[in-house]
């Protein structure tokens, strides 16, 4: 029987599951944990159920599919105190692990080991995930709770990404759904629960992973990847597939008017992952994303590359969108000072990541040397200078945050964050960065007792 794992490149190497769950105390550190940064960092990624699960064929896993497991570092008065490693317990993975299920609702059938993110709103450890299923509730120490419909106030599914407006303790999510001929704009109020959903028409329904938010707008992303009832046919795991006959449009909800409708901007097709972080400038509006150049293919995560910073600045008033190259070295996960959702920024952070350049870009792609290092970046978009602390080439980095130093600190005075793969002892640390001496030895690295695999996207959630 030939190696099954040889079919499935998110299998292999950096990407390969972990096949238990740790739990450790008083974890070694190289260098000083600073000591007030007092909460936790969690990361949310795929994981299938060792390399016999059922769930997760070889051949056709797609990484986005594989059931979450959140990874997370309790630091505390300048100590590591704990790295724990959880499945998220959906139905079918407790089923398989012969434990009971922490019953709970479920939209539409759709009951999935979210996988994608890992926030915390109103009191709850959220591990969140996009297309229909709802999110999943953890507690402190990472054990599933259950799913979590905001006490019975979500009507639908819920989404990957969303947006805390820090002025009004909402979160904001665009949710999607194939069957449904709008998404839906959720806000979720700071007590918990649902205080709005806001259906926005759409056609061919659209994948969005992600939106911005500004004072005055919701910024949606609606780009030609989209349903495909072909690619279910085929049995596509993953059925969104390229659309050239979707146009490709970046629209502006207005917030303060509950009448207003979207208006919609023509863009050259492309895609979009991620946005870095929006705001207004004077009546015109600026989104700082990760901008896939032409095709991308999400349904086999193949494309021709490059992906690069770019900075869209809408103008309501000329009607059109202006397109700006901000760096071109093929980057990910880009993210901002939380606390700066929706303002202007003047710093951003995102990952070079090799396995995913070697991944997610086609052989012979246009891109450059870089794509197969291991680098944080550090953006600094008012001098248009960057600067990357590589880590080498065998040592994968993953998503970066950034914590404050304290909770009154000014942008970029703190630390940057990330689980990076230590080569030399065949497991992660967790690597903290001062963000403001961003290319010097990491403050503290922390020490993990496992590898981690690649996954996507985490926080800092810091005690209140
Ligand atoms: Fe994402």
């Amino acid at each position: 029987m030939p190696d099954q794992t040889d079919q499935n490149r998110f299998l292999q190497g950096p990407f390969a599951p972990v096949e238990e769950e740790i739990t450790a105390f008083d974890l070694p550190v190289t260098g000083l944990v600073p000591a007030g940064l007092n909460g936790r960092y969690l990361r949310n990624g795929p994981n299938p159920l060792g390399l016999e699960d059922p769930a997760y064929h070889f051949s056709e896993g797609h990484w986005f599919l594989g059931p979450g497991m959140v990874h997370g570092v309790r630091l505390r008065d300048g100590k590591a105190e704990w790295y724990r490693n959880r499945w998220v317990r959906s139905r079918a993975l407790v089923e398989a692990m012969d434990e009971k299920w922490p019953a709970g609702p479920v939209h539409n059938d759709m009951d999935f080991a979210a996988n994608t993110h890992i926030i915390a709103h109103a009191g709850r450890y959220l591990a969140t995930v996009e297309a229909g299923p709802l999110p999943y509730e953890l507690s402190g120490e990472l054990d599933t709770l259950g799913p979590c419909d905001f006490s019975g106030t979500l009507p639908g599914g819920f989404a990957a990404h969303t947006k805390l407006d820090h002025a009004t303790g909402d979160l904001h999510a665009i949710a999607y759904f194939w069957a449904w001929d709008h998404v839906q704009h959720v806000i979720v109020g700071p007590g918990g629960t649902v205080r709005s959903t806001t259906g926005i028409p759409v056609t061919d329904g659209p994948m969005m992973h992600d939106f911005a938010l500004t004072s005055r707008y919701l910024v949606l992303l609606d780009l030609p990847v989209t349903f495909s009832m072909d690619a279910v046919s085929a049995g596509l795991k993953l059925p969104y597939t390229w659309n050239p006959a979707h146009p490709a449009r970046v629209g502006l909800l207005p917030r303060n008017d509950p009448s207003a409708v979207v208006r919609w901007f023509e863009v050259a097709p492309c895609w979009v992952f991620h946005t870095l972080n929006a705001y207004d400038d004077g009546g015109r509006v600026v989104v700082d994303l990760i901008r896939y150049d032409r095709m991308y293919d999400v349904a086999t995560l193949t494309g021709p590359g490059p992906l690069t910073l770019d900075r869209w600045i809408i103008d309501p008033a000329a009607g059109n969108v202006a397109q700006q190259r901000l760096d071109d070295r093929p980057q990910e996960f880009p993210r901002a000072d939380d606390r700066l959702t929706g303002q202007p920024h003047r710093y951003g952070y995102s990952a070079v990541i090799a396995a995913v350049g070697h991944a997610t870009l086609s052989p012979g792609g246009d891109f450059a040397d870089e794509a197969f290092s291991n680098a944080l970046l550090k953006h600094d978009l008012t001098a248009g200078t960057v600067q990357a602390h590589e880590f080498g080439k065998d040592a994968t980095a993953g998503e970066a945050v950034f914590a404050p130093a304290a909770p009154g600190a000014a942008e970029d005075d703190g630390y940057v964050m990330a689980f990076i793969h230590n080569p030399d002892r065949g497991a992660a640390d967790l690597v903290i960065l001062a963000a403001q001496d961003f290319t010097a030895e990491p403050v503290a690295r922390v020490h993990l007792p496992a590898r981690i695999p690649l996954g996507f996207h985490g926080s800092w959630v810091p005690d209140q």
